[in-house]
């Protein structure tokens, strides 16, 4: 059983894969969507989006500093340009190419990217494949896709198409892309997939409790599941999930995290971004305030500073407004 923190654009990026690695649970990480055109991308654009190629003193490369490995997700359509550049991802030490048929954003889907191959199984086929032949055997690539774009009429002809195509295992978001973000997660949808496919499926979408995942497991049939926004709201969801399955005695049992403990690990958020000089004042604030907006619905500590917080700009004065929420309880 594995549990995969999800990649999530402007969320997941290396400094919350690696504060959420950090707290544990999580087996896998996948970084945000590299957009492939019809280009070979420079070193410099794989090594921005995925700095684990880079790695620090004894970290190893594509992994987090936990020891956790980090894939590295493209998305694009055009097949020779999306296996060249894995190849190169691969020769430069990624240690996993996952691929996104999954992405319902206008922007993509318009230029022929992510869930709009969902009409066309024979298509991502032939991506999956291109990427397969040119990586190395040891390297796996995994790819992620939805239930459907309009209707689910095509669901399992597109995971067959990724299991044809060579790939290790496959990720559903268990939605179509016209469903959106809307809950429900139809989870019943993969049971079919996951008994049919050779390859393991891991079921996503809509997991924000230990609960969740028991009833995700028992409709998808999959064992094996992808956490996103649940992980942001939640940061110790797959440790919780990983205690509530494996045979834990009482005296092991670790307790959820408390808000003093969730700000410790959101100062060494802030720490790890203000140490990259590369990086904006402007990345910094926003990317601590967006967190605190997501543990809102977990920690009422959070939803009491955000609107003093929402207004400051400066990263510093946001850190020590977080870490004065802490000393007032
Ligand atoms: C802000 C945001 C950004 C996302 N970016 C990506 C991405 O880069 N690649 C991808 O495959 N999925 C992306 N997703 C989809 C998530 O990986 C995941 O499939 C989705 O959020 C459902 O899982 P959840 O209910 O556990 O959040 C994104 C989702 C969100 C909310």
């Amino acid at each position: 059983m594995k549990i995969v923190l999800a990649p999530m654009d402007g969320l997941t990026d290396t400094y919350a894969r690696e504060i959420l690695t950090a707290i544990g649970g999580f087996d896998l990480c996948v970084t945000e969507f590299l957009r492939v055109t019809d280009t070979l991308f420079p070193q410099r654009v794989f090594m921005r989006r995925f700095p684990e190629l880079k790695p620090q003193d004894n970290q190893k490369i594509s992994h987090t500093n936990s020891g956790i490995p980090v894939f590295l997700q493209l998305l694009g359509s055009d097949p020779q340009a999306m296996a060249e550049n894995a190849a190169k991802a691969a020769a430069l030490g990624s240690v996993g190419i996952d691929l996104n048929f999954g992405c319902p954003a206008k922007t993509v889907n318009k230029r022929d990217g992510g869930a709009s191959l969902l009409k066309y199984p024979e298509r991502i086929y032939h991506i999956v494949s291109a990427v397969r032949r040119a990586v190395p055997d040891s390297i796996p690539v995994t790819a992620k896709m939805r239930l459907g774009y309009e209707d689910q009429s095509l669901t399992m002809d597109n995971a067959r198409a990724i299991e044809d195509g060579g790939a290790e295992w496959v990720t559903i978001h268990a939605r179509t892309k016209t469903d959106g973000y809307r809950p429900p997660a139809y989870w019943e949808a993969l049971a079919p997939v996951s008994e049919t496919l050779n390859i393991p499926v891991i079921a996503n979408g809509e997991i924000w409790s230990p609960d969740d995942y028991h009833l995700c497991r028992q409709r998808s049939l999959c064992d094996s599941v992808m956490l996103g926004r649940g992980a942001m709201v939640m940061p110790d969801l797959a440790l919780q999930i990983k205690q509530d399955i494996e045979n834990i005695t009482e005296d092991q049992l670790q307790a959820s995290l408390n808000w003093s403990q969730v700000v410790a690990y959101l100062e060494q958020f802030y720490t790890l971004m203000s140490a990259n000089t590369e990086l904006k004042e402007r990345y910094i604030a926003p990317r601590l305030k967006l967190w605190v907006k997501w543990l809102m619905p977990t920690y009422s500590q959070a939803e009491d500073i955000f609107v003093l917080l929402k207004k400051i700009k400066d990263s510093r004065a946001a850190m020590d407004l977080i870490l004065a929420s802490v000393d007032k309880n």
